[in-house]
């Protein structure tokens, strides 16, 4: 019989959370990732245990659910040199110390460092070659993040180096977060060597460039709020050097990688669907006339654009999968939860269940247009988590994407080679195209018009 849930074969889950005591949790991981490499794309949809009318403001309003489980141990721990949690923003104030640079009206000012860098990018592209898609967008927001958190701190080669290492510690993390046993990684196998390496490299450069900043002139960026803050003249308590460094590491390490898988999932989709392709070309070409870069005024226009971005990370979104561990016994969804139970909830789910987004395999940006959603299909969506734990760059992450979309699709069309079937998706600690190579095309403005024609 047909699979409603999905028309990959994955089977409709129960629930759209799992519940599991914390010794469960190595094999449920496990069985997540084996279960993903057996379907065509996506992970498997084989949560259940809790009711499916727990929706998200269960999981993330609950008290007693905080931030943890393996994952966010391991990234607590992507020090390499000691082991520690991931400064959670959310606690003791660091949050509101974070925040103001990634409010939407801060966001507005990165508007021409983004184009800028866009525009660069997709000018390096020689008409009708191969583009390594992944590759060029984790250049592009690992130079965008560095920007903004370090302003021109790092050279190129340097930048170049971060994504690299950001490449590597991220898929290390993911080994190290399905298979928690540490002796194993502290043997000196190759893949444990080239870990360690880029860690120890990303820190290394990160404390030069702090190094770099304290010797020399002030700033307005992240680094130079920090600072501030380390220096007791911040609004909140003051934070220590370590603590400075820690927090260039977690936005480095939760801000590019899904920037730049989501953009890559924007243009394989888009050249998926050649009407909401035409559709974006149409929108860009009235309002970018002449291929003029987008800036902060045309933001409240570039409404397709931003619905593309939206409907990829329904999609595609590039965190399927997240944790939280119970402080104390608590019920979830009519469930009751013992103290360190480890909750697994997946935006990937709650976006593919047909209850809240009919045909959820169908791209359709049309479901984000303004007064389109339903307060039901807000509620679902939750690419970048929700409540206290949210994402903190969610409004920089819209506004980064939809200029570099405007700025890149104005001038150029991405096709998939021909004859190249879509590859596994395997997820890691974000899912998406990890290796998408296109061919590249130059665009005319109004060459949506040909095509329709
Ligand atoms: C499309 C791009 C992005 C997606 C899909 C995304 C998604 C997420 C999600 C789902 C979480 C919560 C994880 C959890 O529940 O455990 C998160 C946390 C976080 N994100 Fe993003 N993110 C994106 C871009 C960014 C950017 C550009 C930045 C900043 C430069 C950023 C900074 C952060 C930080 C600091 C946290 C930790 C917040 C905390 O611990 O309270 N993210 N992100």
């Amino acid at each position: 019989m047909a699979n409603r849930y999905c028309s990959r074969h994955i089977p409709r889950p129960r629930s759209r959370y799992r519940v599991v005591p914390p010794t469960a949790c190595v094999s449920e991981f496990f069985a997540l990732v084996r279960g993903s490499g057996r379907d065509t794309a996506g992970p498997p949809a084989c949560l259940d245990g809790v009711p499916p009318r727990a929706g998200p403001r269960d999981a993330q309003g609950s008290a007693h659910l905080r931030q943890g489980g393996p994952a966010v141990r391991q990234a607590g721990e992507a020090d390499g040199r000691r082991p520690r949690h991931l400064p959670t923003a959310g606690a003791s104030g660091k949050r509101r110390l974070l925040q103001p640079a990634f409010r939407p009206s801060h966001v507005a000012e990165y508007t021409d460092l983004v184009t800028e860098e866009a525009d660069a990018v997709c000018r390096a592209w020689p008409d009708g070659q191969d583009i390594p898609v992944t590759e060029a967008m984790m250049a592009l927001t690992t130079r965008v993040t560095s920007r903004v958190l370090l302003s021109d701190s790092l050279d190129d080669r340097t930048t170049a180096e971060v994504r690299d290492c950001l490449t590597a510690v991220v898929r290390g993390l993911f080994v190290r977060t399905i298979v928690p046993i540490d002796a194993l990684f502290r043997l000196p196998t190759p893949a444990n060597r080239r870990y360690r390496r880029a860690l120890s490299r990303l820190h290394e450069i990160i404390d030069a460039a702090i190094a770099e900043r304290r010797r020399g002139a002030d700033h307005d960026d992240v680094l130079g709020t920090l600072l501030k803050a380390a220096n007791g003249d911040g609004p909140t308590r003051a934070i220590t050097d370590q603590e400075v460094h820690d927090h260039l590491i977690t936005l480095l390490l939760t801000g590019v990688e899904t920037q730049a898988l989501t953009l890559a999932g924007a243009f394989s989709l888009l050249a998926r669907n050649p009407q909401a392709e035409r559709r974006l070309h149409a929108e860009l070409d009235s309002l970018l006339a002449e291929g003029r870069r987008p800036g902060p005024e045309d933001l409240p226009h570039l409404v397709y654009t931003r619905c593309v971005v939206s409907e990829t990370l329904r999609h595609s979104s590039p965190g399927w999968l997240f944790t939280r561990v119970a402080t104390k016994e608590t019920e979830l969804g009519g469930c009751r939860l013992p103290e360190g139970a480890t909750v697994l909830y997946s935006p990937h789910l709650l976006h593919h269940d047909p209850s809240s987004f009919p045909e959820p395999e169908r791209f359709d940006p049309d479901r984000w247009l303004p007064g389109q959603p339903t307060a039901e299909q807000r509620r679902a969506m939750m690419p970048f988590s929700a409540g206290s734990r949210k994402c903190l760059g969610d409004e920089f992450a819209m506004v980064e994407a939809t200029l570099a979309l405007a700025t890149i699709a104005g001038r150029r069309r991405l096709r998939h080679l021909p004859d190249r079937a879509e590859r596994k998706q395997r997820p890691g600690i974000t899912m998406g195209p990890r290796s998408l190579v296109m061919v590249c095309e130059p665009r005319t403005a109004g060459d949506h018009v040909v095509d329709n024609a």
